[in-house]
C-alpha cells in the first residue's frame, strides 16, 4: 500500500467516512498532486479546471508563487508568532490596507481565522454597540456553521439537530424592503446581517435599490447594517467589495476566504470607529474579544501578499470582464434549453439556474429523482462536468443552481472550454435517457450510503 493510499484510509477511519463514500459515489474522489492557477492535476495525470475556487477562496489562483514566497519569507525571518503579548505590525499594515480599500465608515479591523468567527464577532460587536439583542438575517442566507452564525440561517438542513439556536434571531425575505421595515421598526434589532449577493442561496442578486433602502432603514431604526462579504469580497465581483457596486456604506463588513490566497485560515471584520469604541473603548476592555490565532503572522503576511497580487494583476478588472464574457457565452450556449431558467451573476460569481422540465418524457424521471433526494439532480450535473474535467458545485441552499466561480486568473480559453462542457452536459440531460438512468442509479446509491 502506498503512503497516500494508507493516509486516505486513515482519513476514512478517523475523520469522516461518509465524506469519502459520498465522493466515491459521485466519482469525484480524485487524488490531487499539484494545483496551480485554475488547474488541478491528479495522480493519474488528469487535468481538472477549477470552476468552484473552494467557494471563492482561490481568487488569486491556486498556489500563487508570490504568496508562497511571502509565506516562506515569513517563516524564514523567525519573527514573533502568537506571543499574545506584542503588537503585530503586519496586522496594522493589513488593517490599514483593507480599511483604505473598503472606504466609507470602515476604519478599524478585527482579525480572526474564519468567516464564521467573523460573523460571531459581528454579532457580539453589534450587541455591544446598540445594547439590543435582536439579530435580523435574510432567508436563504449562508453565514457559517458555528452556533451564532447558524442561528442566522433559515435552512433546516444545516440547523436540524443542533438547536436551540440563539434566541431573538429572525429572518426576512431577501430583497423585500417592506418586510425588512416591518421588522426593523420594532426597534429590537442590533444588526441586519446580509450578503450583498446571496451566494449559497442561489446566486441571488439584490433587486435594484434593495441594499440602499436596507441601509437607509437600518439608519432610521438604529440597527447596524452589516455585510457578509466572505464570498463576495476581495474583488470576486469585480470591485474590492460588492458593496461598492451599490454605493452603500455598511457599519461592518466580514471578510474571509480569499483574503489569504487560499493558503492560511483568516477572517476580518471591518467596522466603524463608533462600533470599535463600543467594544474596545477602555483600557480594561483592550482584549475583551480576541482569539489565539487572531493576527497570526502567516495569515497577515498571506493577506498582504494576496492583496498585492490581486491588484498588481488587476484581477478585479479581470473578474468583471471575464464574468461578462462567461455569462454572454453561457447564455448563447444554454438559453434554448427548457430546463435552463436563468444565467446570472456579478463578476466571477455566477450561477446557472435550472427548473423542472415541462415535457413529460423529462418530467417523470426528474420528479422520481427529486423524491429520492432534492440535491441529486445538481450532483449528477456536477459529476458529469467533473468527468469532462471541470470542478463545480451546486449552491448549498439552492440545489437547482450550479455555481460558476473560477479563480479570477481564469483565461478566456478556459472559460470557453467550460461553456462547451456545460453545453454537452445540458444537451445530454435534455436528449438522452442515459443522463436520467445514471442519475437514478446514483441517487439510489447515495440513499443507501
Ligand atoms: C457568505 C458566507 N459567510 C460566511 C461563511 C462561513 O465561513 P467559514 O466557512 O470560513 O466559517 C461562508 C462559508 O461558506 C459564506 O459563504
Amino acid at each position: 500500500m502506498t503512503a497516500t493510499v494508507a493516509s486516505a484510509n486513515l482519513y476514512q477511519e478517523r475523520v469522516n467516512p461518509q465524506w469519502v463514500r459520498l465522493l466515491d459515489v459521485l466519482q469525484m474522489n480524485a487524488q490531487y498532486v499539484r494545483c496551480e492557477g485554475t488547474e488541478l492535476y491528479t495522480v493519474d495525470g488528469r487535468r481538472i479546471l477549477d470552476f468552484l475556487s473552494g467557494y471563492c477562496v482561490h481568487n488569486a489562483g491556486h498556489n500563487h508563487p508570490d504568496i508562497l514566497q511571502a509565506l516562506r519569507d515569513e517563516l524564514d525571518r523567525r519573527g514573533p508568532a502568537m506571543l499574545q503579548s506584542h503588537v503585530s505590525e503586519l496586522a496594522g499594515e493589513l488593517a490599514d490596507k483593507l480599511c483604505r480599500r473598503a472606504g466609507g465608515r470602515l476604519k478599524k479591523a478585527f482579525f480572526c481565522s474564519s468567516g464564521s468567527e467573523g460573523i460571531e464577532a459581528a454579532i457580539k460587536f453589534s450587541r455591544a454597540h446598540t445594547r439590543r439583542s435582536g439579530l435580523l438575517y435574510t432567508a436563504g442566507a449562508f453565514h457559517g456553521l458555528t452556533c451564532g452564525a447558524l442561528s442566522l440561517m433559515s435552512d433546516s438542513f444545516w440547523r436540524d439537530g443542533f438547536g436551540p439556536m440563539l434566541p431573538e434571531t429572525e429572518g426576512a425575505p431577501f430583497g423585500d424592503v417592506s418586510a425588512l421595515e416591518a421588522k426593523l421598526a420594532t426597534g429590537r434589532f442590533a444588526a441586519f446581517i446580509v450578503e450583498p449577493v446571496q451566494a449559497e442561496g442561489g446566486l441571488r442578486l439584490p433587486p435594484p435599490g434593495y441594499l440602499e433602502a436596507a441601509q437607509a432603514l437600518c439608519r432610521r431604526y438604529g440597527t447596524l447594517f452589516v455585510l457578509d462579504e466572505v464570498q463576495t469580497g476581495m474583488y470576486r465581483t469585480g470591485r474590492f467589495l460588492a458593496a461598492h457596486h451599490f454605493g452603500v456604506e455598511p457599519d461592518m463588513v466580514v471578510l474571509a476566504k480569499a483574503l489569504s490566497g487560499g493558503l492560511v485560515p483568516v477572517g476580518a471584520v471591518l467596522m466603524s470607529d463608533e462600533v470599535h469604541e463600543s467594544v474596545y473603548g477602555s483600557l480594561d476592555r483592550a482584549i475583551v474579544h480576541t482569539s489565539t490565532f487572531s493576527e497570526n503572522g502567516l495569515a497577515m503576511r498571506a493577506g498582504l501578499a494576496t492583496l498585492d497580487v490581486l491588484e498588481r494583476e488587476r484581477l478585479g478588472d479581470r473578474a468583471a470582464a471575464m464574468g461578462e464574457y462567461l455569462r454572454h457565452r453561457l447564455r448563447g450556449a444554454l438559453s434554448g434549453y427548457e430546463m435552463v431558467k436563468d444565467i446570472r451573476g456579478l463578476g466571477l460569481l455566477n450561477g446557472v439556474e435550472f427548473n423542472a422540465p415541462k415535457k413529460l418524457a423529462l418530467r417523470v424521471p426528474f420528479e422520481t429523482f427529486g423524491r429520492i433526494h432534492a440535491g441529486m439532480f445538481g450532483q449528477v450535473l456536477v459529476m458529469r462536468l467533473f468527468r469532462l474535467g471541470f470542478l463545480t458545485q451546486i449552491c448549498g441552499n439552492n440545489f437547482m443552481v450550479l455555481k460558476v466561480a473560477p479563480p479570477l486568473v481564469v483565461k478566456e480559453r478556459e472559460a470557453a472550454e467550460f461553456v462547451n462542457a456545460a453545453k454537452d452536459v445540458v444537451d445530454i440531460m435534455h436528449a438522452s435517457g442515459t443522463f436520467w438512468s445514471e442519475a437514478l442509479g446514483l441517487a439510489r446509491r447515495v440513499v443507501q450510503v
